[in-house]
């Protein structure tokens, strides 16, 4: 699972040095991306680009709503909601298929 919070659009410098470097061949990689407006299409789709050219194959993508820390979006996600957000990645990470062969 290769998880960062957006940062104008994009995913945070540190995930963006992991996947140029990690090589991940033969892996199945979840791709989520969190950030305070809840969707973010841009840092996702470059996650999952990069997830890909390193041989990763992308079993699925998650968008997380989470804090507010600008303060320019809506309000941030309840601890409840992060909860349940990370419930559900972790059922996600339990189906059969989405287990390492
Ligand atoms: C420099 C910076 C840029 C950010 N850019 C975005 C953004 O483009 N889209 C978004 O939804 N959230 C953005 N955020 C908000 C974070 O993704 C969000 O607050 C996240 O939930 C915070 O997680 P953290 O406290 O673990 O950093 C930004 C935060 C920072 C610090």
């Amino acid at each position: 699972m290769i998880l960062t919070p957006a940062w104008v659009g994009n995913p945070a410098p540190a995930a963006n040095t992991f996947l140029r470097t990690v090589n991940l061949t033969g892996k199945k990689v979840l791709i989520v991306a969190l950030g305070e407006s809840g969707e973010n299409l841009a840092t996702s789709s470059h996650l999952e680009q990069m997830a890909r050219a390193r041989g990763g194959q992308v079993i699925g993508v998650h968008h997380i709503h989470g804090l507010n820390s600008s303060g320019k979006a809506g309000p941030s996600a309840t601890v409840e909601e992060l909860e349940k957000a990370g419930q559900r990645l972790a059922d996600v990470l339990q189906e059969p298929h989405n287990q390492e062969d």
